[in-house]
């Protein structure tokens, strides 16, 4: 469809941002990122909102936030926070691509980047590393299952993973 959204949906810390980046440089799609658009909205650190207003604050943010994005969004790249894939609305907001990953290969490249610490940081859900494992094997089949296409990014940087996407949505 033309002017159809592409949404990148995948596991925390997968790179759903750097691949949205790398899309925005090899086309002419423009992107948003929905955890950048919340943390604008609430003139707050998605860290804080955590930590000052509860995840189903969070959640509901993140229900407004699709809504809108169904309404508004035409012809662009909207990367996601991990749980986002949960919006009911999903499939009606875009594309899907699924950004797939093992748990270890996520983990190893985030301790691998630069700013591997404020990476970890900011992500509430990642601090303590049992549960994130846990969240991830829960939701490993629900990604698949809402997902439209599955671009495999373990082994591939993200401008490969870009063109891949591109490849299969025909482009
Ligand atoms: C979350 C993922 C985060 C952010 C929030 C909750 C999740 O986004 O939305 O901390 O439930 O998986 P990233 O996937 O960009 O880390």
């Amino acid at each position: 469809m033309e002017n159809e959204n592409i949404i990148l949906i995948g596991f925390m810390g997968v790179g759903k941002g750097t691949v949205a980046r790398a899309l925005v440089k090899n086309s002419d799609y423009f992107a948003v990122d929905t955890d950048d658009l919340i943390e604008s909205l609430e003139n707050k650190k998605i860290k804080k909102i955590f930590e000052e207003n509860g995840e189903p604050y969070f959640r509901n943010l993140e229900k407004k936030c699709a809504l809108w994005c169904e309404k508004n969004i035409r012809g662009s790249i909207i990367s996601t926070g991990g749980g986002f894939y949960k919006q009911e609305n999903i499939k009606k907001i875009g594309k899907i691509i699924y950004l797939q990953s093992t748990f270890e290969k996520i983990l190893e490249g985030i301790k691998n980047s630069p700013n591997a610490k404020k990476k970890l940081k900011k992500r509430p859900l990642l601090n303590d590393l049992n549960e994130a494992k846990k969240i991830y094997d829960q939701r490993v089949k629900e990604y698949e299952q809402v997902s439209d296409i599955i671009i495999n990014v373990e082994d591939w940087d993200e401008n490969v993973a870009a063109q891949n996407i591109l490849k299969s949505l025909g482009k």
